[in-house]
Formats: structure tokens, sequence, C-alpha cells
């Protein structure tokens, strides 16, 4: 597969966790004191500054430039050209803006090939359970994200969200690819763009009369924001997967931190905010991410969404159901009531019973028929949630995917 496009980024399962990067409206956002230590960043040190009062100013700065300068149609035009990492950048381009990408695709200089590597065995070992658990708990979760679903549903993209899925969904793709931030990978491409797109969000949604009404914050997708969301991703997928009692060797489980790692850099996170270890993560998390989760009718909405994509895609195998209970079983009740998603008398008690005996099956670790009664029934359902990813195919056909410096909000 060599040019992404909406199809096959689809297919190869990008999409549900792409939605991870989506977000959901509440009011509030706590304001607990900032007391993450740099000292368990990758950085290893830093100022300690609340992340809720930092953006991405060197970015920020030149893309209100740009904007201001009338160049973004042009240079989302020029960009359309740039889709692997080790390529030049194209003619034509701002000097201002040029300079900024040359040094903003530069890998991070703690970046470790041979983690990289590892993270694509893991990558290619685990797809299955990393489509389901992007998109079941990363997307499912990103719609009780306050502040992302503001942004996301007053700026341009909030206007076509299916559009908006597939964009996202390049990110999710792109860093599961064997040659995700080599020269002829898209990864560092994906992540420049959207480094950009953020700083275009960021100068054009105080703008948005819409959006201002709303907002707890002056200014959007703050370095805080941008590792709620980064949490809502890798950190909630790794704590699933060993929650599912998957065998990852601990090598594996670091190569795919890293592979985040990296991508938290590229993002413009600050490598003072960005986690050395697990268990850093899990206590950032814990800070940044748990507090803040909450209802929204936006999320709501993107929610019911998320649900009906299984059974719009696989012509109703998978029924909303079905993938509701997936959803109380992985994020819990409280999550699950929020999103109005229905108590299901027939599979919430399977999932809780057969879901892990399910993956001890798949991994070889217990035999079908010592399995629990309710797994021999369940069995092929919870298979095709595993494919789920691969029955994702949007209407639209291979169009190409280029993510853009937006110039303008959402209209409506
Ligand atoms: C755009 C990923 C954090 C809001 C994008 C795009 C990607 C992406 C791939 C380009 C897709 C497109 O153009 O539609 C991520 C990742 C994040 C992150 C991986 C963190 C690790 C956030 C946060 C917010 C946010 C924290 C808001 C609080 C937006 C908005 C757009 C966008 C509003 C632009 C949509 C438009 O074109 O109007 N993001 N994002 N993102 N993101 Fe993020």
């Amino acid at each position: 597969m060599d040019r992404p496009s909406r199809r096959n980024v689809l297919v190869a399962g990008g999409t549900l966790g792409a939605v991870g990067a989506l977000g959901a409206a509440s009011p509030a956002q706590a304001a607990a004191l900032w007391t993450w230590s740099p000292k368990g960043s990758v950085a290893g040190a830093g100022e300690g500054a609340d992340p809720r009062g930092v953006w991405d100013p060197e970015a920020d700065r030149l893309v209100a430039s740009l904007l201001d300068r009338g160049e973004v149609p042009k240079v989302n035009r020029l960009l359309r050209t740039w889709t692997k990492n080790g390529q030049p950048l194209p003619a034509g381009l701002p000097a201002d803006l040029r300079d900024f990408m040359e040094r903003a695709r530069r890998l991070p200089s703690w970046a470790d090939r041979g983690k990289l590597a590892t993270a694509v065995d893991f990558n290619e070992k685990r797809g299955l359970y990393l489509g389901v658990t992007y998109g079941f708990a990363s997307g499912m979760m990103s719609t009780v994200i306050p502040r992302e679903a503001r942004a996301v549903y007053y700026s341009k993209g909030g206007a076509d969200m299916r559009d908006r899925i597939t964009k996202t969904a390049k990110l999710g793709y792109d860093i599961g690819t064997s040659n995700a931030y080599r020269p002829d990978g898209e990864m560092v491409v994906t992540c420049v763009k959207t480094r950009l797109a953020h700083a275009g969000v960021r100068h054009l949604l105080p703008r948005s009369a819409h959006w201002s009404k709303v907002a707890d914050e002056r200014v959007p997708i703050s370095q805080a924001d941008m590792m709620v969301t980064w949490h809502s991703l890798p950190t909630t997928v790794m704590q699933n997967l060993v929650k599912w009692k998957v065998p990852i060797p601990a090598a594996e489980s670091e190569a795919f931190l890293h592979s985040w790692q990296v991508a938290a850099h590229m993002l413009g996170i600050r490598d003072e905010y960005i986690p050395r270890s697990w268990e850093e993560a899990n206590a950032q998390a814990k800070q940044v991410l748990d507090p803040i989760l909450a209802p929204t009718p936006e999320g709501i909405k993107l929610a019911d969404m998320l649900l009906n994509l299984g059974s719009t895609i696989d012509g109703g195998i998978l029924s909303k159901p079905i993938l509701g209970s997936l959803t109380r079983y992985v994020l819990g009740d409280e999550i699950a009531d929020w999103l109005k998603i229905r108590r299901d008398p027939l599979w919430d008690p399977v999932f809780e019973t057969a879901w892990e005996p399910f993956i001890a099956v798949r991994e070889g670790l217990l035999s079908l028929e010592k399995a629990p009664g309710a797994l021999q029934k369940a069995y092929w359902a919870f298979d095709e949630i595993l494919r789920l990813g691969a029955l994702l195919v949007l209407s639209e056909g291979d169009l190409p995917i280029s993510i853009e410096i937006p110039v303008t909000n959402n209209p409506n």
C-alpha cells in the first residue's frame, strides 16, 4: 500500500483510532495545581511551567502571519505535493515557513532507531487489537474530552466530520506503518502538517463567536490539551492491552511508547512534558486526563456516530448494541451512562465474562473448549469486532488525503 487514501487508511484500522484525536465539549475543566515533574520527562529537566499556559509560540506566530498575509491557500496547495519524510520541501514556500519546517521535520536527538524498528514489530503483531483499542478506548474516550470537542466542533473540520475523521486517521495509520519515521514513510510529514494545522486553529478559533461563548480558555490546544489527547491514545491503549492480559514483551511495550514520544515531539509538544516511561505516563494521565473527562451534548452526538460506524460499514453484522456494550466494558459504567449508551442485558454480561478468555484463546493461552460457555456463542462477534478496522470503507472512494492549515472556522 504505497499511497494512503481514504480507503486504505480506513481499511488499516486507523479510522476509529483517529477519532481519538476528536473530542467533545463540556463546561468544566478541573483547575488543580500542576505538579507533574519535568524530571519524569524525556528531557529529564525543564522549567516545570503549567502546560495549560503554554502553546507552540514559534509555529503559532508563523502561521498567524501566513494567515494575515493571505498565503495559506498557496501554502496548502504546494504542501499537497510534500508527502514523504525524506522528500525536499516544494519550491515556492515562503522563506520563514521553509526555515521553520526544515527544523520541525528533524527527529529529536533522543529518537532511537532500534526502538522505532521494534515498534514496527509490535504494530504488526498487535494491529488487530490496536484497531479496537484506538477505536473503543481512545476514540470513545475522546467523546468525553471537553476542550478538544469544542475546538473540533467550531473549527472548519467540524463542518465535515467524516472528512476530519479520515484526515485524522492518517496519523493513526502512519504511525503504524513499517517505514513510519524513515525517509520513505509519511509520519514526519503528517506530524509537521498537523502542527501547522493546530497553529492555524489557535489563530482562528478565538475569532469564532460560537467557540468564544463556550470556551474556558483564551487560546485552544495548549500543551496540556495536547497531552490530554496524547494520553487518550497510547496511554489508554496500553492500559487496556495490559488489562486484557495481552502478552507484550517489555521491549515492545517500551518501543510502542517511544514511537508515540517521537510523535509528541514532532507535533510540537515540549520534551519536558513528554513522559519518559509508562509509569510516568500513567502518573501524568491521572493528573491531566482523568479529572477533565465529562459529558457534553457534542460528545454524545459524536459517540453515537462512532457506534453507528460499525453497523453502517459492515452491513449490520456488528450492531450498535454490541459496540455499545464494548464501550461500556472498556470505559466503564459512568462514561457509558454519560454517553447515554443503553445497558444491554445480553451483551454487557458477555463482555464481562468472555472478552478476556477470548483474548486468551486468540493468544493460544486457553483452548476454546475450556473457555466459558458465553464465549462459544460470542466468538464470532468478538472476532468481527477485531476485524472492524478491516471492514471500514468509506464511500467517497480513493481520494488522497492532505492535511491542511484551515483558513476559516466552521461557518455553521
Ligand atoms: C487537526 C491529530 C490534539 C484540535 C488535527 C489533524 C490531526 C490531528 C492528524 C489533521 C486533521 C484535519 O486536518 O482534519 C492530533 C493529535 C493530537 C491532537 C495526534 C494529540 C496528540 C488536539 C487537541 C485539540 C485538537 C488537544 C483541541 C483541543 C484539532 C482541530 C483540528 C485538528 C480543531 C483542525 C480541524 C480543521 O481543519 O478545522 N489534529 N490532534 N487537536 N486538531 Fe488535533
